[in-house]
């Protein structure tokens, strides 16, 4: 089986890489990344020595490259966007871009191509926020960011391709991941980098959003899980079983290592932030998906991650990552 997995050099799809490079030993993995500042060329340089991996440096808004990918591909995962709601708000015509047309490039190369599995990885964010109970695959959508709006916008173009052409496309929608190889803008390795550092923690609002939080290889297990066993057409909640308010976390953080309360620094808030996503993926549990870390153990094992990979995290953090700080948060 040949798989390109686009965007396998972020957080996410270089975790899946790993745990499909692992489990399936003879399949062809392609990965597929333009490398923006997202990536990190040390997360996939430790799979280069295998044999079964391949890497094409590619952007998926260029339609001749994205072709020249995906043709003798058998499945598509696709994982490669814009991923940061601070960033959609201060820049979102790249997330328009990427996000939107890029998904366009890829869902028509394999209608092309005759890829026999297309699966589009989207997110908890297209529900919008919710203030009771639990969304479910069949709800409306409600984006609230650019970033949302540009993945709410994917899913339906991904869907026409199902309706339309026929093209068997299956999507995720996942809740917060975290895990290890996660860009340090993102809050949980933000905290914890910061952290490691002795600097100050910049907390959105009052610090009670919350998020339904999943470590990143009990996804990997529901995506493998959509791509085998997913019927066409159908979209599958992945949630973590664990909601904790974003203050929670923080105190967490600085409890696993032994950092001062006085850290936390409440800032003024993202603009229209959501105050609370929740997933029911019972439909996934349904097709035998359980995961299998609990939240207290799983961040123990992220905390430990960070502290014992500090080369790389420390080499995102330049000039640039702290003008972005700077931005979002005002001074260190
Ligand atoms: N991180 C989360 O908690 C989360 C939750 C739900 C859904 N998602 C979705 O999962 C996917 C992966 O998220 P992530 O957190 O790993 O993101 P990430 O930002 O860590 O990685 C994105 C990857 O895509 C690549 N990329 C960006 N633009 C590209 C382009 N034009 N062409 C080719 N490659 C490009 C980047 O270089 C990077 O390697 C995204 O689609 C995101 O919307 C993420």
């Amino acid at each position: 089986m040949k798989v390109l997995i686009t965007g396998g050099a972020g957080f996410i799809g270089s975790n899946f890489t790993e745990y499909m490079l692992k489990k399936y030993k003879n399949y062809r993995l392609t990965v597929f990344d333009a490398m923006t500042y997202a990536s990190n060329p040390e997360t996939i340089n430790k799979f280069r020595k295998n044999k079964n991996f391949k890497f094409i440096k590619g952007d998926i808004c260029d339609f001749k490259a994205v072709m020249n990918a995906v043709k003798g591909q058998d499945m598509i995962v696709h994982f490669a966007a814009e991923s940061h709601v601070d960033r959609s708000i201060s820049g979102p015509e790249a997330f328009i871009e990427t996000n939107v047309k890029g998904t366009f490039n890829m869902l028509e190369a394999a209608r092309l191509c005759g890829v026999k599995k297309f699966l589009h990885i989207s997110t908890d964010e297209v529900y919008g926020s919710i203030k009771k109970g639990k969304s479910k695959e069949g709800d409306i959508l409600d984006p609230t960011s650019p970033y949302s709006s540009s993945k709410a916008s994917a899913d339906l173009i991904a869907l026409s391709y199902y309706k339309t052409f026929g093209l068997p496309v299956v999507i995720t929608r996942s809740s917060n991941n975290f895990g290890p190889y996660q860009h340090p803008e993102k809050f949980m390795p933000l905290f914890i980098t910061r952290a490691i550092e002795c600097e100050q923690l910049p907390l959105y609002g009052d610090g009670k959003n919350v998020r339904n939080w999943i470590y990143v290889e009990d996804n990997c297990s529901g995506l493998d899980i959509v791509l085998h066993k997913g019927k066409n057409g159908e979209i599958y909640n992945v949630g973590g079983d664990v909601e904790e308010p974003n203050i929670k976390v923080a105190k967490c953080i600085v409890d696993a290592l032994s950092r001062d309360m006085g850290l936390i620094k409440f800032v003024k808030d993202r603009l229209a932030h959501d105050r609370r996503y929740a997933l029911n993926s019972s439909k996934l549990k349904k097709l035998g998906w359980k995961p299998k870390y609990k939240f207290e153990a799983a961040i123990g094992l992220t905390i430990q991650w960070y502290a014992n990979n500090d080369k790389w995290w420390m080499g995102l953090k330049g000039k640039k990552f702290s003008k972005y700080y700077r931005s979002n948060y005002g001074k260190k």
